[in-house]
């Protein structure tokens, strides 16, 4: 049996990072689920049509061939083949994204290919519904969150430095729309499982925040750093 970490939050509380360098101190692999979800938006944004519009979209899924692959310990997103990784980064795909995460059948595509990773590897997996829905009986549940101004900072961060031109403004109404669609869409939206262990990372750098999150998985799991599964 694989060892499941499940690390559900808002857009920009360092999920990514976080659960990125975690993966590493267990030699688990890092699933981020949200990309697959943009690797969607993307497809449907480039063939011209409307993320809104599900009837299209949903059309659209059967053109569509999501793919994760590890390169060099690194996830890749793929779509049909192309490396779309770095294409799905900008902000019209943040938003497309959120659009089409609340059509099901757009859950339903991508449900069976996260679960089949996890059941197949030991993966800290990051996303919005990935304790509550895709992987109810996780080892580790963390929700890991931080205030709205912080989030939208650390992103505008990571844009800017990407060479994309927003204003931080522009970022935090980006931050709050989509926290109210993630929070408040009809299907599996985002929540903290009861049984999730909630880390507020607002006041927290990120060294700060990986300490948090190991010390909670050796405290439920017995897995050791360095990675030593307690069930092979
Ligand atoms: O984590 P992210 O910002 O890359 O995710 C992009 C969007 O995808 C997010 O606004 C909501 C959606 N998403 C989701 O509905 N469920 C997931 N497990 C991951 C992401």
């Amino acid at each position: 049996m694989s060892i499941n970490i499940a690390i559900d939050g808002p857009a920009g509380a360092g999920k990514s990072t976080i659960a990125k360098s975690v993966a590493k101190e267990f030699g688990f692999i890092y699933v981020d689920t949200g990309a697959l979800y943009r690797a969607i938006a993307y497809y449907v944004l480039a063939q011209g049509r409307d993320v809104n519009n599900a009837e299209a979209v949903e059309k659209l899924l059967q053109n569509i061939v999501p793919e994760l692959k590890y390169i060099n310990g690194e996830q890749r997103v793929f779509l049909n083949g192309e490396d779309v990784s770095d294409k799905i980064r900008t902000p019209e795909v943040s938003m497309g994204a959120s659009e089409v995460s609340v059509i099901p059948r757009v859950r339903d595509f991508l449900f069976s290919l996260q679960q089949k990773i996890a059941a197949e590897n030991n993966v800290v997996m990051d996303g919005r519904d990935i304790g509550t829905v895709v992987l109810p009986n996780a080892d580790v549940k963390i929700y890991l969150t931080a205030s709205a101004e912080e989030r939208a900072k650390r992103r505008h961060k990571e844009l800017t430095e990407n060479g994309e031109q927003v204003s931080f403004e522009e970022v935090l109404e980006d931050v709050n729309k989509r926290d109210y669609a993630d929070m408040h869409r009809e299907i599996a939206p985002l929540r903290q499982a009861e049984d999730a262990v909630l880390c507020d990372t607002t006041n927290v750098d990120l060294h700060g925040a990986v300490d948090m999150l190991i010390n909670i998985i050796i405290e439920k799991t017995g897995v050791k750093e360095g990675g030593c599964p307690r069930k092979a």
